[in-house]
């Protein structure tokens, strides 16, 4: 699927005019198949990736930080200019509804995310996005207003990387967050959760105000990156995902004490980082255990204290990220880290704290509107297959409340979460492509059955 190495310079053969001029663009007819322009979607990501990135590969536009929000209003404006009814809740997701003919209809939702892990790449989630607004003025091009309002959303602080548990903005709106859970998140500094919505204005107090009706959409598309090498091996151009992976997060503290690194003989020492890298190797290996099939489980991040080289570290705190498809599995896994953990505590003497930071389910998709896009996928033309995710998406929060569907597009040899995540143009409007087509069918099909 990819045609061009990963270091694509998004600019290089932009011809593209400023969003407001490109999302107004003249419509054409009805009957004519408008198709997605590649140089616009790569002007929008190119935008993105120039807010707290350096526009050429690495982002860090970190969740509930300054440069959050000024994506979050970047997609603003251009929604608005679009003419859409833009709305941002009180945690900070961001949308734009495009009214339909039948306003008792509920919209149909698509989009994804504007945050980035720590030196993150510029697709995962903003594809999603900027193929919203592709596929919104495609629509607008062809003269077409569909039965349902549609609604692009852009939810805030998708990532887990900061606070731990990731895909807040879906679970505050599907009631999975909790007024507690604000002051329970906290990042790696302990800023938690509360306090860094307050430093951006935002009112933690508003929580219960951004819980959704039941049904406030009828349905939820995103698109994606792939973030493995599925269909760039296979040669497919589009992944219909039918289970996203769960995962259970433990932060786990390490007390030994601080020593002389000269001073001090080797079986006089409590070292937390030495006991730290038995268990981070121990969870390596209990991952890769046979039995234990799709689960793989990740140590990220480990921040030693004092971090001196003559000094014997006295503290460690790392995160252990357990992923599965198997809810039980995963789970099993988490507290089998766990036992390994105090195992090596205990044997070596250090004091060992232990927190569940973040557990969420794994989630079946819908067969339904899988086959919905599958039959756009046939129809267009266009080899896809079935997966499974391995990494957790707001599609996957939000199928607790109401029908959601994942479309992926290749991620060049499956790189994610790192400044070489490349997907090419050509593959993302292949993408927004299956999107536009899908909105339409789900339009139809839930008309139908509306009727
Ligand atoms: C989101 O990208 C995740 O970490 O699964
Ligand atoms: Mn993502
Ligand atoms: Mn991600």
């Amino acid at each position: 699927m990819a045609e061009a190495p990963p270091r694509l310079d998004l600019t290089a053969e932009d011809t593209t005019p400023p969003p407001s001029e490109a999302l107004a663009a003249t419509p054409a007819s009805p009957r004519e198949e408008p198709l997605p322009d590649a140089a616009r979607l790569a002007s929008l990501l190119q935008r993105l990736s120039e807010i707290a990135g350096d526009g050429q590969a690495a982002v860090n536009r970190i969740s509930f930080t300054p440069d959050e929000r000024e994506a979050h209003a970047t997609l603003a404006r251009w929604m608005a200019e679009a003419g859409l009814q833009v709305e941002t809740d009180a945690f900070g997701n961001t949308w734009g509804t495009r009214p339909g003919r039948r306003a008792d209809l509920p919209p149909i939702g698509f989009g994804s995310h504007l945050d980035s892990v720590p030196q993150g790449g510029r697709f995962d989630g903003a594809v999603g996005v900027v193929a919203g607004v592709e596929a919104l003025r495609m629509l607008d091009a062809a003269g077409i207003q569909t039965e349902h309002p549609l609604r692009l959303i852009a939810f805030v602080c998708e990532e887990g990387a900061r606070f731990g548990e990731a895909c807040l903005g879906s679970k505050a709106v599907v009631g999975l967050l909790e007024p507690g859970d604000l002051q329970r998140l906290r990042d790696a500094h302990g800023v938690t959760l509360a306090s860094a919505m307050q430093s951006l204005g935002l009112d933690p107090r508003q929580l219960p105000s951004v819980r959704w009706e039941p049904r406030a959409l009828a349905a939820f598309l995103e698109l994606h990156i792939e973030q493995g090498r599925l269909l760039e091996n296979e040669g497919k151009a589009i992944g219909l995902v039918e289970a996203v992976a769960g995962n259970t997060r433990l932060r786990i503290s390490l007390h030994g004490r601080a020593d002389h690194s000269g001073g001090t003989p080797m079986h006089l020492r409590k070292d937390a980082l030495a006991a730290a890298a038995e268990i981070v190797l121990g969870v390596e290996r209990l991952a890769n255990e046979p039995r234990r099939r799709t689960t793989v489980a990740t140590v990220g991040r480990l921040d030693v204290s004092p971090n001196s080289i003559t000094t014997v570290p006295a503290r460690v705190t790392f995160y252990v990220d357990v992923r599965d498809v198997d809810g039980d599995r995963q789970r099993a896994a988490a507290q089998d880290v766990l036992a390994l953990a105090q195992q090596v505590a205990a044997r070596r003497d250090v004091a060992l704290e232990a927190e569940l930071v973040g557990d969420s389910s794994p989630v079946v998709l819908p067969l339904w509107l899988r086959h919905l896009t599958r039959d756009v996928c046939q129809r267009l033309d266009v080899p896809y297959r079935v997966l499974n995710s391995g990494a957790g998406h707001d599609a996957a929060i939000l199928a607790r409340a109401l029908p959601a569907a994942m479309l992926f597009v290749p991620s060049h040899q499956g790189l994610s979460h790192c400044p070489e995540e490349w997907t090419s143009i050509s593959d993302i409007a292949v993408g927004v492509r299956v999107l536009y087509h899908s909105i339409l069918a789900l339009d139809r099909a839930l008309t139908e059955q509306a009727a």
